[in-house]
């Protein structure tokens, strides 16, 4: 029986919660996983209510927690940021405050704004007791990276020191994308001894304190972590590869400065024009030859496909991407159950 209690705690970056802590999560997601897929339900937050405020889109993250909040035997209430009195103006800590005295979890989405989201989500959590949990913000992604080490165990086995990931940019024409997917896996998986390789052209760096981090994790973990401008030096010998587009650092910087609309659609528009100069960066079949053979292909998703990948790669045997997607549901799940419950879960 773990030790490990972490009733009441804020989930909002990875780097908060130690690499035992990390394995508590990643262990109880896959009791979760097994009791799921057994049929079993695992009551174990009866009458509790989360709120999920979002202030951007959401289909797997919306949905793995509304779902996997019923299946704990809690509820789950959506709100939409616009649809609230944030919209005219209410405080980050006095809507922490007033959540936390109805309910019993928050779960914040802020990811479009550089310097905006984890300070928000923070400023929540100064409101209340109640854990808060980030669904995405402008530094992280913990409870996509927490599905995505759970995916890359399962494929690998607990012991994933030395495994080689590319984490890498690739060209998408939808839209300027937050950067917080590659910044929460340079972060946690320096952290688990991974070497990490982060690839992306000139202009789409990230943002310093998870550079940092993930060059400091990699020396404490043993692993290693370096920076190339080129997909195809990444991809050279991976186990693990993971090419998803981003946003430009310097334009989403001018982006939060915007003072209108037209503005931002004008900063959004130089960002997928300069997207465009970099088509090649594709993930297709020639690219995944240069991976190890046994190499496995994550996104997030959405991908655009296509773009950022070829439907033979996304579709095609090395692709984990939908048992990737569905362990959002499980991990969500144990962060609920670890975080809101009275005792330990397990
Ligand atoms: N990967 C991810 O966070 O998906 P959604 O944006 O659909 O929640």
């Amino acid at each position: 029986m773990s030790e490990i209690c972490l009733k009441g705690r804020d989930y909002i970056e990875t780097q908060d919660f130690s690499a035992a802590e990390i394995d508590h999560l990643l262990a109880t997601a896959a009791d979760l996983k097994a009791a799921f897929h057994r049929g079993e339900h695992k009551l174990v937050l009866p009458n509790q209510t989360v709120y999920l405020l979002f202030f951007d889109n959401s289909t797997r993250t919306r949905n793995a927690f509304e779902a996997g909040a019923t299946q704990l035997g809690a509820h789950a209430h959506f709100l939409d940021s616009r649809a609230t009195q944030i919209a005219h103006g209410e405080t980050a800590y006095d809507t922490g405050r007033i959540l936390g005295s109805m309910g019993h979890g928050i779960a914040i989405r802020h990811d479009l704004i550089l310097e905006e989201g984890n300070k928000y989500m923070r400023e929540v959590a100064r409101g209340t007791d109640v854990p808060v949990i980030n669904m995405q913000c402008d530094v992280d992604h913990p409870t996509q990276t927490l599905a995505d080490l759970m995916t890359i165990r399962e494929h690998f086995g607990n012991n994933v020191r030395g495994k080689k990931i590319a984490v890498s940019w690739a060209y998408a024409p939808s839209y300027a994308k937050p950067l917080s997917v590659p910044q929460g896996l340079i972060t946690l998986m320096t952290r688990m001894g991974l070497d990490v390789t982060l690839a992306h052209p000139p202009g789409y760096r990230l943002v310093d304190r998870t550079l940092e981090a993930a060059k400091k994790n990699a020396a404490e973990a043993g692993g290693s972590f370096e920076i190339v401008d080129n997909m195809d030096a990444a991809f050279e010998d991976a186990d693990i590869v993971y090419p998803k587009s981003w946003g430009i650092y310097d334009l989403m910087l001018e982006k939060r400065d915007a003072k209108s609309s037209a503005q931002i659609d004008k900063i959004e528009q130089e960002c997928l024009k300069k997207n465009a100069e970099h088509k090649d960066w594709i993930c297709d079949a020639r690219r995944m030859k240069l991976a190890k053979k046994d190499a496995i292909y994550m996104h997030c998703l959405p991908a655009d496909r296509g773009s950022e990948v070829t439907d033979e790669v996304i579709d095609g045997p090395q692709s984990v991407v939908f048992q990737e997607a569905e362990n959002r549901l499980h991990t969500a799940k144990a962060i609920m159950a670890c975080t809101m419950r009275e005792r330990p879960f397990k």
